[in-house]
C-alpha cells in the first residue's frame, strides 16, 4: 500500500561537522536537503561512501541536530519537528513512532535476548506475556533458535546480533522505520526474511527510509531510489 499520507517531511536541512582535530575545519555534509516520504513508501538512499546517507538517517532519528531546516515526523497524528523538539519529545517519538536498525546491536549486559526484543513492546504499553509472545514470533521468523532466547546476545555472532536487532525493531511495528544496512551481515535466507518483514511493514502503511547496497534486496524493497547528492544544493 502506498498512500499519500505524509509521514516524513524534511525541509532544507543543513548539517556541517566541525572537525576539532583539524583545527576546527568545517565539513559540510548536507546542504538544504529535502525529502518527503509517505505512508507505505520505502525510499532507498543511494550515494558513495561518505556522501551523507547515515548523517541523514541520524538526523531523522534526532541523534544529529541539523543547523538549519526542519525534520518533521508524523507522531500521534501531528507533525513534530525533531530540530526544535525537547529531548523528552524526541524520546516519545522514538518510543511510539520511530524504529532504527543499524548494523550493530547495542548489547545490554545480562538482559536475555527475548527481553531485549520484548522491551520496546512493553514500553509501548503491551503486557509482558503479549510482548514476549510477539518477541518470540519475530525471533523464530528470523531463525534465532529457542535455546538462545534466555541468553544475553553478547556472545552471539554478528549475523545473530543483527537479527536480534531486526526482531526488536520490527516486533514493535513502528509507523516509521530507518534502516541502515539491515541485511549487511545476513545470509541469503535471512535477508529474504527481512525483505518480507519490510514488505509486511509497507503494507501496514509504514514509511521507510533505507540504506541498502546489495542489489537484490534493494530491488525487492525500494519504491523510490533517491541519490543523497540530489536532495539539496550541490556540495
Ligand atoms: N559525528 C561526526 N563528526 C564528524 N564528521 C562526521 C560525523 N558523522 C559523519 N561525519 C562525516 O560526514 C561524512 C558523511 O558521513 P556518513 O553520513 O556516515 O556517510 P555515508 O553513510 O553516506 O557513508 C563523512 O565524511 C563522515 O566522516
Ligand atoms: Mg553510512
Amino acid at each position: 500500500m502506498t498512500n499519500s499520507l505524509p509521514m516524513i517531511d524534511v525541509r532544507d536541512i543543513s548539517k556541517t561537522f566541525r572537525l576539532h582535530l583539524r583545527g576546527g575545519a568545517e565539513l559540510p555534509v548536507l546542504r538544504a536537503a529535502s525529502l518527503q516520504v509517505a505512508a507505505g513508501e520505502c525510499v532507498t538512499l543511494h550515494g558513495a561512501s561518505g556522501s551523507g546517507k547515515s548523517t541523514l538517517l541520524r538526523s531523522l532519528y534526532g541523534t544529529y541536530r541539523p543547523q538549519q531546516g526542519h525534520v518533521r515526523l508524523r507522531h500521534r497524528g501531528e507533525m513534530v519537528d525533531l530540530v526544535t523538539a525537547l529531548p523528552r519529545q524526541i524520546l516519545d517519538v522514538r518510543r511510539y513512532t520511530l524504529g532504527y536498525v543499524t548494523q550493530f546491536l547495542r548489547v545490554v549486559p545480562r538482559v536475555s535476548t527475548l527481553d531485549i526484543v520484548a522491551e520496546p513492546l512493553m514500553t509501548q504499553g503491551n503486557d509482558e506475556a503479549e510482548a514476549r509472545r510477539r518477541a518470540g514470533e519475530l525471533l523464530e521468523r528470523l531463525g534465532i533458535a529457542g535455546k538462545l532466547w534466555d541468553l544475553p546476545p553478547a556472545t552471539f555472532s554478528g549475523g545473530e546480533q543483527q537479527r536480534v536487532n531486526i526482531a526488536r525493531v520490527f516486533a514493535a511495528e513502528y509507523p516509521i522505520l530507518l534502516l541502515d544496512e539491515p541485511t549487511a551481515s545476513l545470509d541469503e535466507a535471512n535477508a529474504q526474511t527481512v525483505i518480507e518483514l519490510i514488505k509486511d511493514a509497507r503494507s501496514r502503511g509504514t514509511a521507510i527510509v533505507a540504506i541498502v547496497h546489495e542489489p537484490v534486496t534493494r530491488a525487492a524493497i525500494t519504491t523510490r531510489l533517491v541519490p543523497v547528492a540530489e536532495l539539496g544544493e550541490a556540495a
